[in-house]
């Protein structure tokens, strides 16, 4: 006869088979109408029962049970030998040897003044505290906690552990507690609480505003956090393109400003290159893939942090698996659908993949060649198209306010009053410059690094990022060896262009006349302050000199001239040593221009 294949077993199943090899529960799994079930999967199903057994293993892998399958007998191998409250789990038989003569009380939740009040005269008594996996109110551990405060306060009092789970099923599961109450107390008195007994799911025994001694009500309290303090994952799904990255950095920045959560980023593309390297996009490792980000969101969630997920997810049953993992572990699961249609996000086409899934040269692609299935399970829906992210972030803020998680701001960053141009007197908000290039690599962080310099701290602020950027390179090493004297690349690191990124900028200045199409495509609202830094350096010089930068910015919209490609700054990238002296010497000359329009101390 084959091998017993090896189960490991739901919570719920081993709280069952604890009482049943305890015999505290009738020997049995799977009994016709019973509610204590064994499920196996179908494969173990099939193994089980070509072995006529199945071999029950803690999640460590130590064999606890040998139960016959399907007739579900159990024979117990070894019991659990860790957990809280560990010494407190005993057997009806251990109970009744230390406990005998005692009156037995079943408590199903935190015990209140009145009801201990009740117990004080019994004389000693023995708490059975039915606790399987926790009450809607209290986990289990902190139900024993509550208990054993409880019983501190009666003269003679010991706490019992009856890992008696709930089943769905209130009568049966009454039914399975009278048995088990009934085998602990053996043949001395139970007594029941009034108006409570072993109720099992879904009894509201613990009404708000009952009337607990101080140090239950401590512990229940802290047991279950309110909504805004409790452990958090927001998980933003959508096809490739549709803007989950963007709004969810958005959202994390926001909640970052605030200083008052931990927050950790689970992104789609930078999950896959380090927790999910190596799998790929077929429908068994994008579950494995999406499994790992849940499971680390509900670790987070378990210590209160804010976990923000920002993956594809296209499939309905793994998203519902990480939902489980996060209430599991005492998280609350916020499910946001960026719902922007596919003909969007395929017209966007950042990285140029749709155009390759169309073509057959990247297979199984969300939405092309690979469903996903919409989520009916969303807490709130967000479409990007022709939404900034600011606008569509605010969909977001005002789901999570009105569910009683999160309450940020709704409306933009708080930055400087409305009216108030930016960089007019010292002590204003600066003036914020973005260059854009293709990678990020050679000329915006020139750009960047040399403006800062040149600019010193007269209002002005500089970054840069790349339209077809890849995240997180350092500067090329060419363009490196022609920065300025005591210009340092340092930690720099590339990144792609978003909207987020061009909606906080008040200039955007691009190498070539290309990019700035580019980004103008997807953006036709921003082209009063879009221009190529060449074009920028002509516009100016046309310019009646005197003006405030705010002013500067707002003329080179309507003063802009043509964005001539004959302007641009030439790509030096491989173009070696000459190429990057030239593009420098080109950049130096063109800011040498702009920067003291825009600076407030050399007007
Ligand atoms: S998921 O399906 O497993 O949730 P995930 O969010 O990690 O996907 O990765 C998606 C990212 O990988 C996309 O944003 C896209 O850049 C890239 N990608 C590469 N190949 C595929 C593909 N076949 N389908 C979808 N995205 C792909």
């Amino acid at each position: 006869m084959p091998d017993a294949p090896q189960f490991s077993p739901t919570a719920r199943e081993l709280d069952d088979l604890e009482l049943i090899a305890h015999g505290a529960l009738p020997n049995g799994f799977n009994a016709p109408g019973s509610v204590v079930t064994l499920t196996l999967p179908d494969d173990v199903a099939s193994a089980a029962l070509e072995a006529g057994a199945v071999e029950l293993v803690d999640p460590e892998g130590l064999p606890l049970a040998r139960v016959a399958w399907p007739a579900g007998t159990v024979t117990p191998l070894a019991t659990p030998a860790y957990g809280p409250f560990r010494r407190l789990y005993l057997s009806p038989a251990q109970a009744r040897e230390q406990y005998a003569g005692r009156t037995f009380v079943p408590v199903t939740g935190p015990l209140t003044r009145a009801e201990l009040a009740e117990l004080a005269p019994l004389g000693p008594i023995a708490l059975l505290a039915l606790v399987g996996d926790g009450t809607p109110d209290l986990s289990a551990v902190a139900l024993l906690r509550a208990t054993l405060a409880a019983a501190r306060q009666l003269p003679e009092a010991a706490v019992i552990a009856v890992p008696l789970a709930a089943h769905g099923d209130p009568e049966a599961d009454h039914a399975l507690g009278v048995h088990a109450v009934t085998a602990y107390a053996g043949a001395d008195p139970v007594r029941a609480l009034s108006g409570r007994f072993v109720e099992g799911a879904g009894a509201d025994d613990d009404a708000p505003g009952e009337d607990f001694p101080d140090e239950v009500a401590a512990i229940v309290e802290a047991d279950r956090p309110a909504r805004d303090a409790q452990g958090l994952v927001l998980f933003f799904t959508g096809l490739s393109g549709s803007g989950k990255s963007t709004l969810a950095r958005a959202l994390m920045d926001r909640l970052l400003e605030t200083g008052q959560r931990t927050v950790t980023s689970l992104d789609g593309d930078v999950v896959r290159r380090n927790l999910s390297a190596g799998l790929t996009f077929s429908k068994a490792d994008r579950e494995t893939n999406i499994r790992r980000i849940g499971w680390v969101a509900a670790e987070i969630s378990r210590h209160g942090g804010v976990a923000v997920c920002s993956p594809i997810a296209p499939f309905d049953a793994t998203r519902q698996d990480v939902r489980r993992y996060v209430e599991e572990a005492g998280g609350a699961f916020f499910l946001i659908h960026v719902a922007t249609p596919l003909e969007e996000c395929e017209r966007r086409d950042r990285k140029g993949l749709y155009a390759k899934a169309r073509a057959g040269v990247i297979p199984e692609f969300t939405g092309i060649s690979s469903p996903y299935e919409v989520p009916q399970d969303a807490d709130v829906r967000v479409d990007t198209t022709g939404r900034t992210i600011e606008e569509a972030l605010d969909d977001v803020l005002v789901a999570l306010r009105s569910a009683g998680y999160l309450d940020l701001e709704v409306g933009p960053a708080t930055t400087a009053e409305p009216g108030d141009g930016p960089g007019d007197t010292p002590g204003e908000e600066p003036l914020k410059v973005l260059f854009v290039c293709t990678a990020n690599i050679c000329r915006s962080p020139f750009m960047e690094l040399t403006a800062r310099r040149l600019a010193g701290t007269a209002g002005l602020e500089f970054s840069s990022a790349g339209t077809h950027g890849w995240d997180d390179k350092p500067m090329d090493a060419a363009m490196v060896q022609v920065l300025g004297d005591g210009i340092e690349a340092g930690d720099f690191r590339s990144r792609a262009v978003s909207r987020d990124l061009l909606d906080r900028a008040d200039l955007v200045l691009t190498a070539e006349a290309a990019q700035r199409s580019y980004l103008l495509q997807d953006h036709p609202d921003l082209f009063r302050k879009v221009f190529t830094l060449g074009q920028a350096a002509e516009a100016i010089g046309r310019l009646e000199p005197g003006l405030a930068p705010t002013e500067v910015v707002e003329r080179l919209a309507s003063a802009r001239g043509h964005a001539d490609p004959a302007l641009d700054v030439p790509d030096p990238y491989r173009r070696g040593p000459e190429a990057a002296a030239a593009a420098a010497e080109h950049i130096g000359r063109l800011l040498a221009t702009v920067l003291p329009a825009l600076s407030r101390t050399n007007r």
